[in-house]
């Protein structure tokens, strides 16, 4: 029988296992185990392989090392994958996915962002999308961003859902797609290696398991779905470093001045501007910088009231742990 390296993965262990044990495991030759390894981490999956052994890269979120951390059902129906072009489209295709369904890749090479941006996708961080359905509602980025700064224990929300370091640098990002009743939530986290400049690792701020990572975020999702709208809005203003700052946010249209106030019922972002008060259910958030707050005047001439948090705020991530 033709054994290839997809028969061989679920069979490595976290961290090395010595040769023996893997042969005797997998019934292949040593040649033959080397060649699969080799074929493995070609396809982009973390394989170690030393002198005294081989198995995967500590945390990996390979099945055999995810599965016994979940602790609901999402993530159950589940396919670890080496490089994609983005995790998206691989669950879009998955026809009978059910609902929590994830597709994790260790590498994008077409990984999409927000408003059309490129997700730069190097390996060791964390690319998965999680399938939902009628269980969102039009808080789900909310939901969704309280999910992952919960998991990542570091950081505030920057709205609608970008988790950003104490320092402000982007450590990950949320992307909602639907296709009819399908809901594709796209998740990028950096765990390992800051993509851009301008990106940080979550290791820069604590230990870290990408396997630990994706379970919890999994768990802590599959709570935040279920808790009322009320909740979820007090918990984001909470986790946010958006309200109370002077920002230019890009809609498709248009670019607007102003500073952010308050969340709309359903999560929309309400802002201050010139113009007056505007409410922006989809756009792009530049947060300026902290001390031009106490300057942001913005339109308040025009304003009912500062909104609350305004000029009050703390910078960014002071509330992280
Ligand atoms: C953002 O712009 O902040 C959202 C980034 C979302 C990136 C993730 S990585 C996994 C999934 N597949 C993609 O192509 N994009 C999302």
């Amino acid at each position: 029988m033709f054994v290839g390296p997809k028969d061989i993965l679920p069979l490595l262990p976290e961290g090395l296992a010595d040769w023996e044990t893997l042969l005797a495991k997998t019934g292949l030759s040593r040649p033959e185990l080397l060649e699969i390894l080799s074929q493995l981490r070609a396809e982009g999956f973390p394989i170690l392989m030393e002198e005294e052994g081989a198995g995967l890269a500590p945390g990996s979120p390979a099945p055999q090392i995810l599965f016994p951390l979940l602790k609901g059902e999402f993530g159950r129906a589940y396919r670890y994958l080496g490089v994609v072009t983005s995790t998206q489209d691989v669950l879009r295709a998955w026809e009978d996915a059910p609902i929590g369904a994830v597709v994790l890749a260790e590498r994008q090479t077409r990984g999409r962002g927000r408003h059309g941006r490129v997700w730069e996708s190097p390996p060791g961080n964390l690319y998965f999308s999680v399938l939902l359905g009628k269980n969102a509602d039009r808080l789900l980025p909310l939901r969704a961003g309280l999910a992952l700064r919960e998991a990542a224990r570091v950081g505030s929300l920057k709205w609608p859902n970008d988790l950003l370091a104490p320092d402000g640098r982007k450590l990950g990002g949320i992307l909602v797609e639907a296709e009819g009743e399908r809901i594709f939530l796209g998740v990028g986290i950096n765990v390992d290696v800051p993509p851009l400049p301008h990106s940080a690792a979550l290791r820069e701020f604590r230990e870290v398991q990408r396997a630990q990572l994706l379970a919890d975020f999994l768990w802590t999702l599959e709570a935040w779905l279920e808790e009322k709208k009320e909740d979820v809005l007090a918990a984001w203003k909470d986790q946010n470093v958006t309200l109370g700052r002077k920002v230019v946010v890009r809609t498709g249209r248009e670019i607007l001045e102003g500073v952010a106030l308050d969340l709309g019922e359903d999560g929309e972002l309400i802002i201050r501007t010139h113009e007056g008060m505007r409410t922006i259910c989809a756009g792009d958030v530049i947060l300026c910088a902290t001390d031009d707050v106490k300057d942001a005047k913005i339109g308040e001439d025009k304003a009912q009231g500062g909104g609350p948090g305004h000029g009050e705020r703390e910078r960014p991530g002071s509330s992280a742990e």
